[in-house]
């Protein structure tokens, strides 16, 4: 078992990194940022979206410029927005990305979702009328926003190109015409939603994976909209979990993570707090029994645990995932 999962292209992306969604207090990002570099934090997960790689390029700029760190042992990752979805656009989108870091380039650039949201501004980037995502049903073909994808590879902008969020027909579709295919696909998965079928269409097209709310994203703030809810998981009262921790003298959320980790899924939980952070990392000093996989993998709910759903209006796009 290594701390890294190894791409097709020979690039190593670190097993676990920080999550950045919803890290959107700048001071808090700030002491968030120190403390993981602090434990040995080098890849980082944010997005145009998140509106916070101003934030997390001026944090890791004060760690390389105390010379703590350089640039060659950090993995960036940061994702081309919904609004960027067609070929003229993503270059402007990933520059602008490279400028908000601070960085010449980004280890792995990521195309986000694979729906177009219509484009009003750089900034604007979740435009919504009447309650809902303003859903671009005109916009080019994914193809075509691929090929515009691998071009920054060619333009050395980005070391990595990838995807997320895509369906297994989509990753069939990409893969005939790449030259250049992705590296990883970001999926939800988390004990509850294994997204088997997801998992198994990128691993068959050596995409490595990398799950995001691996813990089920207990502290989503936002999961109330316009009367609209959804159910968060409690992964941590699990009985097998909670079982497991004991054995262990792990905590629950150390033993989800070690889970992902042994199917060589990646993980970038997020935290803010010091002690949560250095759990989420020291989880290699462990191992699950075969069985026990086993036993995790029956936790598994389908479809009926995925618990980030589509949402305002984005089932509106033909290529809208789930
Ligand atoms: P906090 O930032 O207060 O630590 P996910 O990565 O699945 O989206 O989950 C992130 C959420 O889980 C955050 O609200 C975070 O809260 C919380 N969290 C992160 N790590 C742990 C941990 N080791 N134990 C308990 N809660 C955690």
């Amino acid at each position: 078992m290594t701390d890294y999962i190894e791409f097709y292209n020979k690039q190593r992306m670190p097993i676990v990194g920080l999550g950045l969604w919803q890290s959107d207090d700048p001071n808090e990002l700030d002491q968030a940022l120190e403390k993981a570099l602090d434990q040995g934090y080098r890849h980082f997960d944010t997005a145009t979206l998140y509106k916070n790689e101003e934030g997390l390029g001026r944090g890791l700029k004060k760690y390389m410029d105390a010379g703590k760190v350089t640039r060659e042992e950090l993995f960036i990752v940061t994702k081309l927005p919904w609004t960027g979805m067609h070929p003229d656009r993503v270059r402007r989108f990933a520059e602008l990305s490279l400028k908000k870091l601070q960085v010449n380039y980004i280890d792995l650039y990521l195309v986000h979702w694979p729906l177009a949201i219509k484009y009003v501004s750089d900034e604007e980037v979740a435009p919504m009328e009447n309650g809902k995502f303003l859903i671009d049903k005109e916009s080019p073909p994914l193809e075509s926003v691929w090929k515009a994808m691998e071009e920054l590879v060619d333009a050395g902008l980005v070391k990595s190109i990838g995807i997320s969020n895509f369906t297994p027909s989509q990753i069939e579709r990409i893969m005939k015409i790449a030259r250049i295919p992705p590296t990883n696909h970001q999926i939800e998965v988390q004990a509850y939603f294994q997204n088997r079928e997801v998992r198994e269409a990128s691993t068959r097209n050596k995409i490595t994976v990398c799950a995001y709310g691996p813990l089920g994203s207990p502290g989503r703030k936002d999961y109330n909209f316009n009367g609209f809810s959804y159910d968060i998981p409690n992964l941590f009262e699990d009985p097998l979990v909670v079982r497991l921790s004991e054995k262990y003298g792990k905590t629950p959320a150390q033993v989800l993570l070690r889970f992902l980790t042994q199917l060589n899924i990646a993980v970038i939980p997020k935290s803010t707090n010091a002690g949560r952070l250095s759990q989420n990392i020291n989880i290699l000093d462990f191992a699950l029994t075969p069985s026990e996989v086993k036993e995790f993998e029956k936790l598994d709910k389908g479809e009926a645990g995925r618990s980030f759903p589509s949402l305002l209006g984005m089932q509106d796009h033909p290529e809208c995932p789930f």
